[in-house]
């Protein structure tokens, strides 16, 4: 085993969800949660909750998952500043120390994983599936980071105070994510989660802390955009860990590119940030496997995903058996509560995303592009859902910006256009990710060197990277890397670091 890759690390089980005994516990503690607020903990009198957002659930308007004060400025100035005074002592702790607590972190979260799970699904929206498989993302980062934390760069000397600022659309793994890297090779580290997503970031903060890491060394800034953007004008934030759009990705580079840090260097930025990932289908592949992939890349997580599929070029001869197969297989997937074990598709996550969605949808259909769309559950009433829905367009230019929902476009070519469909696929400047299905070798490596995608995959779905298999992350409009859960990261959250292998 080597450290650097973290290879002597094993990724989480998870929970099997096909044992009976699992679901019936489960179901206990959903219905346990379900009866009680999550900021209960927190919120000792009832009059302090006037001042505190309400965060309701997207499924079922009508449900309050909790609420949550969000910091003012001067709240966020503070924070910083005991972070700043934090860094020493936690820079100064043995690197396997500072490891071992994120060890435990995830130990913690493995023992907590129903009623996280109960909470991520009332606040996010998440499937039973994407709320395992969320927290199981989040337990491999932490362990992932911090194996490597224990290796070569045990020596390297951080930064200071770090703002990691993420989505909503993993709220718990994306987020303690970029938390556990900047604190695994002691920074001290000011957590912003999405506006929509707070109530779970506070339950990992809490398992940080509970883990023995100083309050002050791990802080939650709960906020909407503007704390985001007060971190990153702050002269003490030493570097931006941002996870979102590329619009808010562009702004943070401009603004820090008017700073540097004490030691006169630039304040380091990783952004990872949206996609309009393709797939490419020729006619030699196989169609039923090609149906499955296209559902998992396009509907799961309700197309919340920055590597969803967003338009699938298929070659002519196949495209009608196609596009049958899938809008039949589309129709069996069941869209509505995600607390129903047989729920495919959950909702979107606020009532903006669904408008703008919508909006997307019904200018292709007014510019007289042909639309095929599933129907929603019975109880899908009262929550903010799009039924899956597949658009046929003309060319890949007809797509703009990303769509981020269960939205999949298709577009026909001819056999000797594909080069220009590659060309397409890069000019749109996104490069996240791409996928193949074909049988033929040589195609499978021309498409291969031509996309400029990040990660790319071939004869299999686009979603689901792997943390330490699968590192992931883009190129271009899609990301600035180094990649997430992969041996380059954290070596971009210092200041100095030792020669290494890959250097
Ligand atoms: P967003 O850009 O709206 O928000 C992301 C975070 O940035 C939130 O915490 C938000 O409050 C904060 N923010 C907003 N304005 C800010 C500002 N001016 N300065 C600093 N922070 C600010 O994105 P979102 O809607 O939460 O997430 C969806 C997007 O994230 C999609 O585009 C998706 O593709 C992308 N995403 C990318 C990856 C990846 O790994 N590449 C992973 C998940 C999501
Ligand atoms: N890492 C996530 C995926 O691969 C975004 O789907």
């Amino acid at each position: 085993p080597h450290a650097l890759y973290g290879t002597e690390r094993v990724n989480s089980q998870g929970l099997d969800l096909s044992d009976e005994n699992t679901l019936r516990r489960l179901a206990r503690v959903f219905l346990d949660a379900g009866s009680r607020p999550a900021s209960i903990r927190e919120t000792p009198a009832e009059k302090r909750r006037d001042a505190e957002m309400p965060i309701r659930n997207p499924a079922n308007r009508d449900d309050l998952v909790g609420h949550i004060a969000f910091l003012d400025g001067s709240g966020i100035g503070n924070a910083i500043q005991r972070a700043e005074a934090a860094f020493p002592h936690w820079r100064d702790i043995p690197a396997a120390q500072r490891a071992a607590h994120l060890e435990k972190t995830a130990d913690l979260l493995e023992a907590e994983m129903p009623s996280l799970m109960a909470l991520i699904m009332r606040e996010a929206g998440k499937t039973l599936a994407n709320a395992v498989a969320e927290i199981r993302e989040a337990v491999d980062f932490l362990r992932y980071y911090a194996a490597q934390a224990r290796g070569p760069l045990q020596t390297a000397t951080p930064l200071g105070p770090v703002a990691c600022i993420s989505p909503w659309n993993f709220p718990l793994a994306i987020f303690l994510g970029q938390v556990s890297a900047a604190l695994a090779v002691g920074n001290t580290v000011l957590a912003k989660p999405a506006e929509e997503t707070p109530l779970i970031a506070r339950e990992a903060i809490r398992l940080l802390h509970e883990s023995g890491i100083a309050q002050d060394v791990v802080q939650l800034i709960p906020g909407e955009g503007a704390a985001g953007a007060q971190l990153v004008n702050d002269p003490r934030i030493t570097a931006v860990l941002f996870t979102g759009s590329t619009d808010v990705a562009r702004l943070i580079q401009k603004q820090l590119a008017g700073r540097l840090n004490r030691d006169l260097t630039p304040v380091p930025l990783i952004a990872e940030t949206g996609g309009q990932n393709a797939l490419i289908v020729d006619s030699s592949a196989l169609t039923e496997q090609v149906v499955t992939d296209v559902l998992a890349s396009a509907f799961d997580s309700a197309g919340q995903r920055c590597s969803a599929l967003r338009l699938l070029c298929v070659q002519e001869e196949s495209a009608d058996r196609l596009i049958t197969m899938l809008e039949g297989a589309m129709r069996e997937l069941r869209t509505g509560t995600p607390e129903r074990p047989d729920t495919d598709v959950g909702p979107v996550i606020s009532a903006e995303a669904r408008a703008m969605i919508a909006e997307h949808i019904e200018t292709l259909r007014q510019r007289g592009h042909r639309v095929y769309q599933t129907s929603l559950a019975p109880e899908a009433g009262t929550g903010t859902f799009i039924p899956p829905t597949l658009i046929e367009i003309d060319a890949v230019s007809d797509l703009r910006k990303e769509v981020f929902g269960p939205v999949l476009h298709v577009l026909r070519y001819r056999r000797e256009d594909v080069a220009k469909v590659m060309e397409a696929i890069n000019a749109t400047g996104y490069a996240l990710t791409f996928g193949i299905h074909s049988r033929i070798d040589d195609t499978i490596e021309t498409l291969k060197r031509q996309s400029h995608a990040g990660n790319i995959y071939i004869n299999r779905n686009l979603v689901g990277a792997v943390v330490g298999v699968q590192p992931f992350g883009g190129h271009g409009l899609s990301g600035t890397g180094p990649k997430a859960g992969g041996p380059l990261y954290l070596r971009r959250l210092l200041a100095r670091r030792p020669a290494l292998p890959a250097d």
